[in-house]
């Protein structure tokens, strides 16, 4: 996650950021990665936006550890272990201006509550930017592995067989059903890599 993360969040990530997400944002905005991982992500907004109040939610501890060690422009982002899908997210209703969520949401069983707990934090206009896995077929995801990845065998195939139904879950039709079913309206949406979509999104009551 951390070696991967500037080939994941690199130029083309944030040209489309700053023309899709940026302008539905306050200069000094709340916002919240669910599923934070080791913070990098934070630690770009940060970047950014130094005024901005930011929050990271993990499930795993060790994720949150490490982001507490980074260095941070701004204010030092509200870092927590929480499990998104058990427990509601520690804010008020209509307060927080971004949520991101970056490769978590197809780790959750059951994803509805946790889209409706997003709707609720959400200002009026506040963005749910949804960056997931898309199903690809099984061939190109294995060429997928071997090729960006650079898997070799002989674990390659024993990881990649057990991840193919982690990562291939949702198609992109899958996602929009589930957004517009969870009360979010798509106002962008981009594939950057094979295997991933995003989706800027507000709620459907302010879109
Ligand atoms: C593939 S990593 C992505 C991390 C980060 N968003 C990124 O893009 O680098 C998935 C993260 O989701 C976290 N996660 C999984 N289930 C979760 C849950 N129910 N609540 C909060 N975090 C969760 C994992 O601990 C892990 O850090």
């Amino acid at each position: 996650m951390v070696t991967s993360h500037p080939e994941r969040f690199g130029e083309a990530y944030w040209t489309f950021f700053a023309a899709r997400v940026a302008p539905h944002l306050p200069s000094r905005p709340v916002m919240i990665d669910v599923g934070c991982g080791p913070g990098l992500f934070l630690q770009d907004l940060g970047q950014r936006y130094p005024s901005a109040t930011l929050y990271g939610y993990d499930v795993t501890r060790a994720m949150i550890a490490y982001g507490q060690q980074l260095s941070w422009p701004g204010a030092k982002p509200t870092l927590m272990v929480h499990d998104v899908a058990t427990q509601s997210l520690p804010h008020d209703a209509g307060g927080v201006h971004l949520v991101s969520m970056s490769s978590v949401l197809h780790l959750v069983d059951e994803p509805l509550p946790v889209l409706a707990e997003i709707r609720r934090v959400l200002t009026e206009g506040g963005v749910f930017l949804l960056h997931d896995w898309i199903r690809q077929p099984l061939e190109r995801y294995l060429a997928w592995r071997r090729e960006r990845l650079g898997e070799r065998a002989p674990e390659y195939l024993r990881r990649a067989f057990r991840l193919f139904p982690v990562h291939n879950k949702y198609t992109t039709e899958d996602w929009q059903w589930l957004l517009a079913e969870a009360g979010l309206a798509i106002r962008d949406q981009t594939q950057l890599r094979d295997s991933h979509q995003i989706f800027v999104t507000t709620s459907a009551a302010s879109a």
